[in-house]
């Protein structure tokens, strides 16, 4: 199985990359893995050009476009920014919408069924409600561009960029390879499930 992560925090070290880095270190030698952190790819700033689309083609783009189509299962991974995703991965998610009307392969014919999970690392532990806005972003998102959305995962970080361990504990036990399988990262009833 190939996992792509594609993670988006603004820092480093940085707490969400631990958490994936934790998930992708306990998986089988089977699930092969990449991790892509959107603050390295130099994306550029995405710009509305719906009449002149070709404006959008970036070389970056096009090459994360290609790892999301050779992978059987893709994980956004964000800090939680303001109830919602990063800078940085909402920049990526406007890049979809060129994506979606792409030359030669669109993307909800691409990734029709993709399995696509999500990993959002905020500092607060308590209020499942605080984290439904960015779950339900994510979820609308994904099901607009035709793929299968398997759920997500709620880490907890610390000061500084450190995971908290005990959802650093919670990630490592989760198997991406049955996440994938079911559509389901966890009990719902844990704190560290999104929803
Ligand atoms: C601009 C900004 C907005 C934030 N908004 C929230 C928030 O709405 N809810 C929350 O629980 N934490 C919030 N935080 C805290 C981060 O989610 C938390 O520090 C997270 O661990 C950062 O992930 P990172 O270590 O991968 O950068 C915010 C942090 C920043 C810098």
């Amino acid at each position: 199985m190939q996992a792509l992560i594609i993670e988006g925090s603004t820092r480093s070290p940085a707490s969400t990359m631990a958490h994936v880095q934790a998930l992708a270190s306990a998986q089988p030698k089977e699930t092969h893995h990449d991790i892509v952190a959107l603050r390295d790819l130099a994306l550029p700033l995405f710009e509305d050009h719906r009449v002149d689309w070709s404006w959008s083609r970036s070389q970056p783009l096009e090459s994360l476009y290609q790892q999301m189509q050779a992978a059987d299962v893709i994980l956004l991974a964000t800090p939680l920014y303001w109830y919602n995703v990063s800078h940085l991965m909402k920049n990526f998610l406007d890049h979809w919408s060129y994506l979606l009307r792409h030359p030669d392969r669109p993307m909800a014919e691409t990734l029709e069924g993709k399995s696509i999970g999500f990993v959002v690392v905020g500092s607060g532990v308590e209020g499942r409600e605080l984290r439904q806005p960015v779950f339900q972003s994510l979820r609308l998102s994904v099901e607009y561009i035709k793929a299968r959305c398997i759920g997500g995962f709620y880490g907890v970080g610390l000061r500084g960029g450190q995971p908290h361990p005990d959802s650093l504990a919670a990630i490592s036990d989760l198997s991406l390879g049955a996440w994938h399988e079911t559509g389901e990262a966890g009990p719902t009833d844990q704190p560290w499930f999104g929803y």
